[in-house]
Order: structure tokens, then sequence, then C-alpha cells
């Protein structure tokens, strides 16, 4: 049987094999290269504030995507609890992306909204006087820093550059946005806007 004579030979099998895997890799990465909607904003989605964007830089620092994804998968498990599945047209600002894959806590990508100000202020200092059971560490030195506004700006360009689209007057205000905002204030900022272009859909 010719099956087996491909299965005897190793050189064969592994050309062949090649191949099979190659259509398959084809039939999912050339239609993405040809779709707009990996690459443009779903509507109602802008750019990150100025101060939601020093938000997000203090996330990455703090290291809140180790324990938490933003990435919500088309199951109806996780549309019931976080609501709409993360669209690609949602990511589109994020550079770098946060989908994460560990979920010590809940996924965060439609955060926003979810909770008062006040709430996440409590819950970032010591999450265990808002959800007793909490094993997410506290925050605290975060009410204590200012963000650095100088650096800002700079940020902002450097998006620009890969295809965000600010403006002049954003990148020219985001210095005096900034400036005297707490770590605190700045990451709420990145909470509170999580996932709301979407939500009510
Ligand atoms: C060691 C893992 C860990 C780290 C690091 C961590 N978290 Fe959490 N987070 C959790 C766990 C577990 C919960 C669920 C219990 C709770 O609500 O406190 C949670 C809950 C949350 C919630 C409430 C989500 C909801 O839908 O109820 C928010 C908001 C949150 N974390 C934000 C953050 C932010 C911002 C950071 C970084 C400054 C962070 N977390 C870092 C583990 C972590």
């Amino acid at each position: 049987m010719r099956h087996e004579q491909i299965e005897k030979s190793i050189g064969l099998m592994g050309v062949l094999t090649a191949i099979a895997i190659s259509i398959g890799g084809l039939a999912e990465i050339v239609p993405l290269m040809r779709s707009t909607e990996a690459v443009e904003p779903a509507p109602g989605v802008t750019p990150y504030s100025a101060v939601q964007l020093e938000g997000r830089d203090i996330y990455i620092r703090e290291g809140c995507h180790v324990c938490h994804s933003q990435m919500i998968r088309p199951f109806r498990a996780e549309t019931e609890r976080y609501g709409h599945f993360t669209l690609a047209g949602e990511t589109v600002y994020d550079r770098p992306f946060l989908f994460g894959s560990k979920r010590t806590g809940p996924d965060l990508a439609r955060v926003g909204g979810r909770y008062s100000d006040e709430w996440q202020r409590v819950h970032l200092v010591n999450p265990r006087d808002v959800v007793p059971e909490s094993n997410m560490p506290g925050f605290p030195w975060l009410t204590e820093r200012t963000v650095d506004a100088k650096l800002t700006p700079v940020k902002m360009q450097r998006l620009r550059m890969l295809g965000v689209p600010y403006s002049d007057e954003d990148i020219a205000g985001a210095e005096a946005a900034v400036a005297g905002v707490t770590e605190m204030d700045a990451l709420i900022a990145y909470l509170q806007g999580l996932g709301t272009a979407v939500k009510g859909r």
C-alpha cells in the first residue's frame, strides 16, 4: 500500500508532513493578513489618554498582567462571567498587548466601570479590606508616588510612530495632563477604561 511506503520512508514522510502543516498554517495566517479587523480599531475604541497610558505602564511595572489576563474567550462560561468576548479591534492600541495566559485573579478585559474608583483604591491598597478571602498583594506605595510627567509626551510620540493616532495637541498637553497625578490615580484611570467601548454589545 502507498500509505505504508510513506510511513516507512522517513524522508518522504518528513516532506509530506511539512506540506500538510504549511497548508494548515497558511489557511490560518493568510486571511488574517488580508483582514482589516485585526488592525483597525473597533467602533468606539480610542487611544489611551495620557493619564491612562501612564496607568498602563504602572500595571506592567507592578506585574498585574502576571496574575490577570485581558482576553475574554468566546465561550459561554467566559462571556457570562466577564461580558462580550474580546475583539481584535479592541486591542489595536495595546503595545505590548496584555492578553496574558495566567488567571490567578479574574480577567480584567472589561473591568472598567464594574467598581467605583474608591473601591479600586481601597482594593489596591489592601485587597482584604473589600475581598476578605483575596490573595492578591496590596500596592500601597502607589498612593505616595506621582507619575513622571516628563516622559509621557515622549511615549506618545513613539506610539504615534507605530501608528497610534495621537494629535499634536494630545502630545503637547500630555505633560500638563499627567503632572501631579499619583500612580494610584493613573492606574485606576486605566482600569476604569478597560473594555468600556464595547461593553454594550
Ligand atoms: C499574585 C496575583 C495577583 C497580582 C500580582 C495582582 N492581582 Fe489583582 N487579583 C488577584 C486575585 C486572586 C483577585 C480576586 C480576589 C480579589 O478580588 O481581590 C484579584 C482581583 C482583582 C480585581 C477585581 C476584579 C474583579 O472583577 O472582581 C482587580 C481590579 C485587580 N485584581 C487589579 C489588579 C491590579 C491593577 C494589579 C497590579 C497592580 C493586580 N490586580 C495584581 C490576584 C492578583
